[in-house]
């Protein structure tokens, strides 16, 4: 409110090309667009951006499988993506792919910039290969029999039945996945990125263990990984792959391509980049080191290492500024399982539009689970029907039917302006900035439950009100609209706070009151004479247990 104006740039991860979106993902996108929408509300700068992210053996080889090329693969999926996004009401203001001109710009010139500063290392490497099929094999395409239990059919990383874990040399019997071929040890010359130098190790420990206000866990897994000092526990980053891969060609190297984790972080500056062409912002300015502008990137859990370390490292030792904060969450299970195919609960976002799911329930359900820590969190579908019908519904979406016919019918929809000084308006008003605080330190799920006791203080004055008691009464005109009043303010005021989580939700709250666009500092512009309201419309439904039935039916 009387904060400066901040500069935001924020991304989500990148998804992978490769697949659908599932509700977990969803968890990672709600999540950002949340305190996105959160930010634009209290009037700062904020530009979201995201982009597919397109390289990579797996994309290539499940195009030729599709008998399409990798260009035609991700364009297709990029259309999916863009429309799940969409129908989430993921508010990216500009979402673009990894495999843009823009990127392989960037990318090619920051490993230059990288190679100059003497960080990077031709050495030559032995790995498996596909004699058949030619072509290099990263781990997850050998698999064998696990030389711990002898299970068949195992992955080069560990074991599914008896969970060991090895690297794939330990296989027995080992075959390639995509060709059947035993796979061979061949040599051939990698880049590396030398995170082993001191300078990136002093960087790294600055930057992980002073300079950035990273989460305690996120800090101390990064304490381990990087070491004391002298330690020198990083191991050099090999960002190279072999012909044939689907991704940019490294400039000085004919015949290498740059790992798909080198190029896909550059993907978050290549599609603001883009975004900035075309709306005329200078890109530079939030890019270089002496910047003020604040860069914040989304990310789940697994994801850390990559952007705690080789982002920041690549991004310093190239030139750039580096991310003011990453925040990480947690893994979504269903029912407090992983999600599984077999169960259903692999849950693509599609087909939960496609069952009928109204999006704002997910959203919803997620913010009251979400908060700043990387703790897994759980989708418990009983409790999912119960939150969204007895809280989001019971609790928060009725105020408005209880009092908002009677206002019209009676008062051509004309609030009392008196009746907004009562004091359960000046008590929810008050809680604005402790509501903001929660939303800016991502504790959604207390955020909400402040919201949410503030609507059973509502829900207590109607009741004790009783204004379908008042309505009878011919010589109580005046406290029926007072009643009525108050209570559509207080709906205002709960619609605003729930805005970043239910912004359709909102659009109709906007329309039905006769208000504009909520921004936070709208907490003190109350209903007015002066704006009569309109007739209710239903602003949303139940969800009815057997859509719960259908949803799991949809995806197994
Ligand atoms: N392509 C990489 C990210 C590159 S960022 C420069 C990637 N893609 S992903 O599709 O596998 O995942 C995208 C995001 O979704 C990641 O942040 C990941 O942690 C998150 N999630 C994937 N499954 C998830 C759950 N089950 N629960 C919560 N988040 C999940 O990683
Ligand atoms: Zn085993």
């Amino acid at each position: 409110m009387s904060s400066p104006k901040r500069r935001l740039l924020v991304t989500s991860a990148l998804p992978y090309a490769n697949g659908q979106i599932h509700i977990g993902h969803l968890v990672e996108y709600v999540q950002t667009d949340i305190w996105v929408r959160f930010q634009r509300m209290r009037g700062h700068e904020v530009h979201y951006v995201g982009a597919d992210d397109t390289h990579g053996t797996p994309i290539m080889l499940r195009a030729e499988k599709e008998g399409l090329t990798p260009k035609e693969l991700i364009a297709n999926v990029w259309k999916e993506h863009k429309r799940d996004f969409d129908d989430f009401l993921i508010s990216f203001d500009n979402y673009y792919t990894t495999d843009s001109p823009e990127n392989e710009k960037l990318s090619q010139s920051i490993y230059l910039k990288l190679r100059d500063a003497g960080l990077i290392e031709k050495r030559a490497i032995e790995q498996a290969y596909d004699p058949v099929k030619k072509m290099f094999l990263p781990d997850r395409f050998i698999k064998g029999e696990c030389p711990k239990c002898g299970a068949k059919d195992q992955y080069g990383d560990s074991c599914e039945k008896c969970g060991a874990t090895y690297s794939p040399t330990d296989l027995k019997n080992p075959f390639s996945v995509v060709s059947g071929a035993t796979p061979i040890k061949k040599v051939s010359d990698h880049y590396f990125f030398k995170l082993s130098d001191p300078r990136c190790e002093t960087f790294l420990r600055d930057w992980t263990q002073v300079k950035t206000p990273l989460q305690p866990e996120a800090r101390n897994k990064m304490k381990e990984w990087v070491g004391q000092p002298g330690e020198s526990k990083l191991g050099d980053w090999d960002i190279s792959r072999d012909a044939p891969y689907f991704g940019f060609e490294i400039p000085d190297a004919p015949g290498k391509y740059f790992y798909v984790w080198l190029d896909a972080p550059i993907g978050y500056y290549a599609s603001f980049l883009n975004y900035c062409q075309s709306k005329g912002l200078n890109f530079e300015e939030w890019v270089r080191p002496d910047t003020t502008t604040e860069q914040y990137h989304f990310i789940g859990k697994d994801i850390l290492y990559f952007h705690t370390l080789f982002w920041p490292a690549t991004l310093h030792f190239a030139g750039y500024r580096t991310p003011t904060n990453i925040f990480a969450h947690g893994f979504l299970t269903v029912d407090g399982e992983k999600m599984s195919k077999s169960r259903g609960t692999l849950i693509s976002a599609h087909s939960v539009i496609e069952s009928g799911f109204n999006p704002e329930w997910f959203r919803y359900y997620f913010a009251t689970k979400l908060n700043d820590s990387m703790e897994d969190l759980d989708l418990n579908l009983q409790d999912f029907v119960a939150r969204v019908n007895s809280d989001l519904l019971g609790k928060y979406i009725n105020i408005a039917s209880r009092s908002a016919g009677f206002l019209v019918k009676r008062f051509g929809g004309v609030v009392s302006d008196a009746a907004m000084n009562h004091l359960l308006l000046s008590e929810i008003a008050s809680a604005s900035e402790k509501i903001a605080e929660l939303y800016e330190a991502r504790e959604y799920a207390k955020a909400l439950r402040t919201i949410m006791e503030l609507a059973d203080k509502v829900n207590a004055f109607v009741d004790e009100n009783k204004p379908w008691e008042i309505a009878k009464d011919p010589e109580r005109e005046a406290d029926l609209q007072r009643v009525c009043s108050i209570t559509l303010e207080a709906f205002r005021l709960l619609s605003l706070y729930l805005k970043p989580v239910l912004p359709q939700v909102a659009a109709g709250v906007e329309d039905f009151l006769s208000v504009p666009d909520m921004s936070w500092n709208d907490v003190k512009t109350p209903l007015s004479s002066q704006n009569p309201i309109k007739t209710y419309k239903h602003l949303m439904t139940r969800v009815e247990a057997p859509q719960i039935e259908a949803l799991l039916a949809a995806n197994l």
